[in-house]
């Protein structure tokens, strides 16, 4: 009997440090991997997309991305489900007739295990795509307001 107890005790505490090791594995990798995000033109030859991206701490800047070229940037994924950076895009539909809007181009809480450790995203005229991982289907997020 008194062998018995101890070596439950001693299964009980090997599953407790095993689980614990499992979650600890789990959280650290989704606090700090990094997450690359790639916004491609689709738009048509000869477009050029605007893009302004922000998060709560960075400031991505003005950027032109002409026809078929991808911008690229990545940052660690501080809190869980927490990060999100949008982006103000505008492109120029016909001459002086623009089109524009503010879109959530990574948010935590959508994105971690949608798209991982690798978002991308397609910008046509038609709207904003991207690309989820699972289904490898390009799904149509947003349209152009
Ligand atoms: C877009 O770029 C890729 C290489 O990055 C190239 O293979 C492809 O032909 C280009 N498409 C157009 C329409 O320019």
């Amino acid at each position: 009997m008194g062998w018995f107890n101890s070596s439950s005790h001693h299964l009980v505490l090997i599953v407790t440090v095993v689980l614990s090791l499992y979650q600890f594995s789990l959280v650290s990798g989704i606090f700090f991997e990094r997450v690359h995000v790639y916004v491609l033109n689709e738009l048509e030859p000869g477009k050029t997309l605007s893009l302004h991206c922000k998060s709560k701490d960075d400031d991505l800047g003005m950027q032109q991305i002409i026809f078929n070229q991808t911008y690229e940037w990545s940052f660690h994924n501080n809190f869980f489900g927490r990060t999100l950076f949008w982006c103000f895009m505008s492109w120029e539909k016909s001459l002086g007739v623009y089109a524009s809007g503010s879109f959530n181009i990574y948010e935590g809480s959508r994105d971690q295990f949608r798209c991982r450790k690798r978002c991308w995203w397609k910008i046509k005229e038609d709207g904003l795509f991207s690309l989820n991982r699972d289904s490898f289907i390009w799904e149509h997020l947003y349209d152009w307001p």
